[in-house]
């Protein structure tokens, strides 16, 4: 499967061709060049880092058609008690618009080597998996099922797509009625260690599920994504500022920006990728202050002097310094 990039493509806005609902609160939206021109090649499990109208940036995974060079497509689940980017997708993008384009990056690609996958999909976490399951019923000998767990067939992403696909019958597809009592069985799947390897994407109780009940597999067998850690236990948003040691800048952090959008509006480059506290690129030198970790990469060794951007922030508005 090929490493996808942006950085080798550079691209920096999407238009927005097409918007549609396909699911109750889930939109698709296809995206193309906004010159018309072919866009980069990208493997199942790629995601891509766009603005909304309201300057949140939110990765979401491309989800197909997998052999299109003319367009992409995301689908965008509308969370009314989200932080804001979702609702702006759905509400503020019209067809024509251009959306600015932050890059690109696959770090839940299919593993080459595999010969067997069990996709394990969550609500709209379905997305990367969808792509994965078009790839893999377009690879000859693939042994693959895809599990599409979700409340009901009215909020489930891609339904009749999946029911009409030429390789339905390795779809499995469970409602739950939003009864975590009825929720799939996942220890059939994962009580006997095999050749397989497991990819999951959904809410954090299906994939601490599927952590919990595969700590006997090889761990690189074992695949998740993840644009969110946990919430659970996060305080309220707060205002804080940052100073930054080298060039004396002082930022200020609104309630509803990341820290790493502000870095990136004032100027400052730092490394990003997942910008959901998973992948380790924003990872930046703390020299003081105190912070509400909120990522799932840093050690409790490295908590006192190291911040990931994109996600923490301080603790009740204390001012941080930055080794930046
Ligand atoms: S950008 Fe991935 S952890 Fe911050």
């Amino acid at each position: 499967m090929s490493h996808f990039s942006l950085a080798v493509a550079p691209l920096s806005a999407l238009q927005v061709r097409r918007k549609h609902p396909i699911a109750r609160d889930i939109v698709r939206f296809e995206l193309t060049h906004p010159q018309g021109q072919d866009l980069p090649d990208w493997s199942a499990g790629a995601h891509i880092r766009l603005s909304t109208p309201q300057g949140h940036i939110r990765s979401y995974s491309l989800c197909g058609p997998v052999d299109a060079r003319d367009h992409w497509a995301i689908a965008v689940k509308r969370e009314a008690n989200g932080r804001g980017g979702s609702a702006s997708m759905a509400d503020e993008v019209h067809e024509g618009d251009e959306l600015p384009l932050h890059g690109g990056d696959n770090l839940f690609a299919l593993d080459p080597q595999a010969t067997e996958h069990i996709l394990i999909a969550g609500g709209i976490g379905l997305t990367p998996l969808y792509a994965m399951a078009q790839t893999l019923a377009l690879t000859p000998a693939a042994k693959f099922h895809l599990y599409v767990c979700s409340r009901d067939a009215e909020g489930t992403a891609f339904l009749s797509e999946l029911q009409q696909a030429p390789w339905r019958d390795h779809v499995t597809i469970h409602h739950d009625a939003g009864d975590t009592s009825q929720a799939l069985d996942l220890w059939p799947l994962l009580e006997t260690p095999s050749a397989a390897h497991v990819y999951c994407c959904g809410p954090q109780g299906l994939m601490d599920s599927v952590r919990d009940m595969s700590g006997h597999w090889p761990t690189h067998h074992i695949h998740f994504e993840s644009f969110g850690a946990s919430q659970e236990g996060w305080s309220e948003n707060q205002a804080f500022e940052v100073v930054l040691r080298h060039s004396g800048q002082r930022i200020t952090v609104p309630a509803d920006r990341s820290l790493l959008e502000c870095l990136r509006q004032a100027g400052v480059r730092v490394a990003s990728s997942c910008e959901s506290g998973t992948c380790g690129s924003c990872k930046t030198g703390l020299l003081a202050g105190a912070v509400e970790h909120r990522d799932m990469v840093l050690l409790a060794d490295e908590q006192a002097t190291h911040i990931m951007p994109c996600v923490s922030r301080s603790v009740g508005g204390a001012t941080l310094e930055l080794d930046l």
